[in-house]
């Protein structure tokens, strides 16, 4: 029967790499290393259930559009997606950082339009105009470190951890925008027509979620 399967997205990297320990958690571990293969699809210990490996950003995409029933993302792509069609039933306290403004060490933001280069663009304009700033958004799709020392942006909008990546390029934390870990996303259609199947998945991974705290 169709509501038997299962299917989970992940992102290769961190979100992975802690998320399968939770998984295994409920009984649920990938038939083979999904970080050593170039398949998207990888069965599991399970019979029915199945692990897609996609880009971080195409998570909350695939979840909604019914690809996949379940995925893990970070809070800051779920936000910056609008989370439509998507419930947020687990938070996996896993991948912890922070969305941050930053800018060159030293320098004052300057006074008026400030220049921001992101690729939170949606999470950037929100953030600037409740500040009641005036910001022109350059969307770029990584290392938005560099923008400010080649004179690109004033400011950039950035996950951070450790603060050392914006250290090694000369730049300084400002303002924390929102704490970030990633969470568990189910689509409505799977909330409602596989709860049976999800639910034991969910309680599982939250146990042993607060088994680690
Ligand atoms: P990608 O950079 O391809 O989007 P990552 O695995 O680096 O994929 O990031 C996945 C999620 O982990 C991000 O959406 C964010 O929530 C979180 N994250 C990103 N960078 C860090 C970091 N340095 N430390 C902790 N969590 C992070
Ligand atoms: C992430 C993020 C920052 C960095 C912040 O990059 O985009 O650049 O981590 O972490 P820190 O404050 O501890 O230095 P990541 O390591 O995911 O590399 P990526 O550019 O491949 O995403
Ligand atoms: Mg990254």
């Amino acid at each position: 029967m169709m509501s038997d399967q299962l299917t989970i997205a992940l992102s290769k990297g961190r979100i992975l790499e802690e998320t399968l320990p939770l998984l295994a958690a409920a009984g649920i571990e990938p038939e083979e290393d999904p970080e050593k293969s170039r398949k998207l699809v990888f069965e599991t210990t399970v019979p029915g259930v199945r692990l897609l490996i996609i880009r971080a950003t195409d998570v909350p995409t695939y979840v909604q559009y019914g690809g996949a029933d379940m995925g893990v993302a970070g809070k800051d792509v779920l936000m910056e997606h609008g989370g439509e069609g998507l419930y947020e039933p687990l938070d996996l306290r896993i991948a912890k950082c922070r969305l941050m403004t930053a800018g060159v060490a030293g320098q004052a933001p300057p006074e008026g339009r400030v220049r921001v280069a992101t690729k939170f663009t949606r999470l950037a304009r929100e953030y600037y105009a409740a500040e009641g700033k005036q910001a022109d958004i350059i969307k770029l799709y990584g290392a938005m470190e560099l923008a400010p020392l080649l004179g690109l942006a004033d400011e950039i909008v950035d996950i951070v951890d450790t603060g050392n990546t914006l250290k090694a390029n000369g730049l300084e934390p400002r303002e924390t925008i929102a704490w970030i870990s990633s969470r568990v996303v189910v689509s409505r259609a799977a909330m409602k027509m596989k709860h049976e199947r999800l639910q034991p998945v969910l309680d599982q991974m939250a146990e042993a979620v607060s088994r680690k705290e």
